[in-house]
């Protein structure tokens, strides 16, 4: 690569200046190369991150050195007042659409028919990206100009915005480059570029984009390039719109390769079917591999694989007749917003449902879709009336993602919370600092009741099998049930009187039940369903504690010694137990026969502390004598009354009295409130026992 002519005279710029510039551009360039185009990066971010900014100091240096195509001129220029017209030498056309195998069967029949070709067409086949499409002007290798596709006939010369994305090259590699030649392609974001890229926005106030097409347009069509360079936008490349000094190869799937070859990046998923039930079975493959991509994509393009075959195919309007897109099903769809409900979940939390206009989506037909929360409600501003854009894809729960505020008409009104809930009638409240509403019915909460007893049979809780939402639902409604603590008590005649319920199969849930009474004490906390205790904290809980009865009465400044829990866990533990009707159905359930192995418990609790016999002395923090003994003993120690010779150490709190001047008498070492702690810690399941 050459050095922009200078103005100043070269000699007062050392030789070694000028070439080592030269050589960190090439070297930059070609690691954007295997970074981008490759997939294959050969050093580290940092490296390269080093080898740019000793160009950028050079640049800073020797000013008249910097050339328009240098690695570090991808950060925008000052905002320009429009952008120009540019009118496309060759009209960039749209795709005709298939959306099922014999639409898409028709499309080749209708082709080979014209082409009067009996045999199997070939196509290039490659997964239709959802962005904006833009084409690049290259002239003696360098890249001079880019552009919207606009109507198809004109569009916008967006080529200071262009130049700031680092997958599009700014220079062709090779020797061989064309004297001029027309790439085109789509620029889009990625999913997590552009989650990303809406958290930031959405600290600064701004606005979020609701697909990577808005984003990518979004941030093409900006008139500061400067903001631009900081979008996280990619390319990718699809044809060449024409070219000149260049033999192209026949193909369009060899055509690609070679514009790979030149430095751009092309589809890894690109495939040559050599038939159109190869095609379709590739639709079929890319479907399966949608949502594991890092982009969106909205279906897959086939090209008639032949370019001779293409031109004798020619064009129909708008469109080439020797290309088609098979679309999936819509991810996205614009449909009615009729009304807001509100969800009591089982922690009391008021989720807003959007009931819809019925609407197929993903494949799917869907009525309701969550709003997540008021505070996203407020902030996409959605209201009730509005043509929403509603998201479906894969198995996630469908969304309300924004509002159509062009569809808008007259004044519509904003979901408003409830103050009482829609299911106990108690009072709604926000807890300072918190998002969520929540209804202070706890147990008296119907719905609440009802998600308890549905996350207790749940398959990582007690994993009743049988024990559906539709079954506890009925059982509720009959009055059969109001805690789980009752489902213990079922009969064979009152689960035979249900609704669809056979005697077989309710003696299957008979025996479901009776099997999760032996569980895991982690399970069994789990099971509760403490607001914020998951499985891991359970997990932690169970070893920490090796029962359920010390959760009772536990301090909150000792639940937070143990991993995870902090002080709004400890809090959520506290308080649930703090509620009688809690312990109650603790008890109740261990009175019915709910149990863990004592083993599993304190079998999982490593005894790390096997061996060690403790004498505890004076009052402890945040603990009675007796907690820290049983604390001690699942871990495997001895706790004794007295010291003596064999005791391990004593372990004294506030005012131990004359245990302490025992123990210093006979050399027994002696562990402060702080060094308990620690040695619980350490001796938990992980921790070191260095005592
Ligand atoms: S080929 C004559 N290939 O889809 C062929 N287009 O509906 C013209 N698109 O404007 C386009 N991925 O923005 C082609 N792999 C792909 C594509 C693709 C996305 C977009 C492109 C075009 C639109 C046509």
């Amino acid at each position: 690569m050459s050095i922009a002519k200078s103005t100043v005279p070269r000699s007062i710029i050392p030789k070694s200046t000028i070439a080592e510039i030269d050589q960190l551009r090439d070297e930059l360039e070609l690691h954007n190369y295997q970074y981008h185009v490759l997939d294959a990066p050969q050093i580290t971010d940092q490296a390269y991150d080093r080898m740019f900014r000793r160009l950028q100091d050079l640049e800073q240096e020797f000013p008249q050195l910097v050339s328009p195509d240098s690695p570090t001129q991808r950060v925008g220029s000052a905002p320009a007042s429009h952008f120009e017209p540019v009118v496309h030498e060759v009209a960039m056309l749209s795709l005709a659409n298939a959306f099922d195998d014999n639409e898409m069967l028709d499309f080749d029949r209708k082709l080979r028919e014209r082409l009067e070709q009996d045999d199997d067409l070939v196509y290039c086949a490659e997964p239709k990206l959802d962005g904006l499409a833009v084409s690049l002007l290259y002239e003696a290798g360098e890249l001079v100009r880019a552009a919207t596709r606009g109507d198809g006939r004109s569009g916008e010369n967006i080529t200071a915005n262009v130049r700031t994305i680092k997958s599009i090259p700014l220079s062709l590699r090779g020797d061989a480059v064309p004297r001029r030649i027309e790439v085109r392609g789509e620029v889009y974001m990625e999913i997590e570029a552009l989650a990303k890229l809406n958290r930031a926005q959405l600290k600064a106030g701004a606005k979020v984009f609701a697909n990577p097409r808005n984003a990518a347009a979004g941030s093409l069509r900006l008139l500061d390039s400067r903001i631009t360079a900081s979008r996280p936008l990619t390319f990718c490349c699809y044809g060449i719109g024409q070219s000149d000094g260049v033999d192209l190869p026949p193909s369009q799937y060899e055509q690609m390769l070679y514009l790979r070859d030149i430095g751009f990046p092309t589809s890894r998923l690109m495939e040559q079917p050599g038939s159109i039930g190869d095609c379709v079975e590739y639709y079929q493959r890319i479907m399966a591999m949608r949502e594991q991509l890092a982009f969106d994509i909205d279906g897959v393009v086939f090209k008639l694989d032949e370019v001779a075959l293409q031109r004798e195919a020619g064009f129909v309007s708008r469109a080439p007749r020797w290309a088609i897109a098979y679309k999936f099903p819509a991810q996205e769809v614009m449909t009615r917003l009729l009304d807001v409900d509100f969800q009591v979940g089982r922690t009391g939390a008021l989720t807003p449902v959007a009931r819809l206009e019925p609407v197929a989506v993903g494949g799917v037909m869907v009525s309701n879709a969550t709003l997540h929360n008021m505070d996203e409600i407020e902030r996409k501003d959605v209201r009730i009336g509005d043509v929403v854009i509603l998201r479906r894809a894969g198995d996630v729960i469908p969304e309300v993602v924004a509002p159509v505020l062009q569809q808008r008409v007259g004044e519509l009104e904003l979901p408003k919370m409830p103050s009482n809930c829609p299911v106990c009638g108690s009072e709604v409240l926000q807890q300072s600092g918190q998002t969520a509403y929540r209804c202070v019915g706890g147990l008296f909460c119907a719905a609440q009741r009802k998600e308890a007893i549905k996350h207790y049979a749940s398959r990582k809780a007690l994993d009743i099998e049988g024990l559906g939402d539709k079954l506890v639902e009925q059982l509720i409604e009959q009055g059969l049930i109001d805690s789980v603590a009752d489902l213990y008590g079922l009969t064979l005649e009152q689960l035979s009187e249900l609704d669809r319920m056979a005697e077989k199969s309710a003696q299957n849930l008979l025996d479901a039940l009776d099997k999760s009474r032996a569980t895991t004490l982690a399970r069994f906390i789990y099971a509760l369903g403490i607001r914020e205790v998951g499985e891991a904290t359970a997990e932690a809980l169970a070893q920490y504690f090796a029962d359920i009865t010390p959760l009772f009465d536990v301090d909150v400044e000792t639940l937070q010694r143990v991993e995870d829990v902090g002080p709004v866990v400890a809090d959520n533990i506290r308080h649930f137990f703090d509620q009688r009707e809690n312990r109650d159905i603790v008890e109740r359930l261990m009175q019915q026969g709910v149990n863990w192995p004592q083993s599993d418990a304190s079998g999982q609790q490593e005894q790390t502390l096997i061996g060690n016999t403790y004498v505890i002395s004076g009052s402890l923090e945040g603990m009675s004598r007796d907690q820290a003994a049983s604390l001690l003993k699942a871990r495997g120690a001895r706790v004794s009354g007295s010291v003596s010779a064999k005791t391990t150490a004593l372990i004294a709190g506030e005012s131990p009295g004359s245990k302490l001047a025992k123990a210093e008498a006979l050399g027994v070492a002696i562990i402060d409130q702080a060094g308990f702690d620690r040695l619980l810690a350490d001796s938990a399941p992980g921790g070191r026992n260095d005592i």
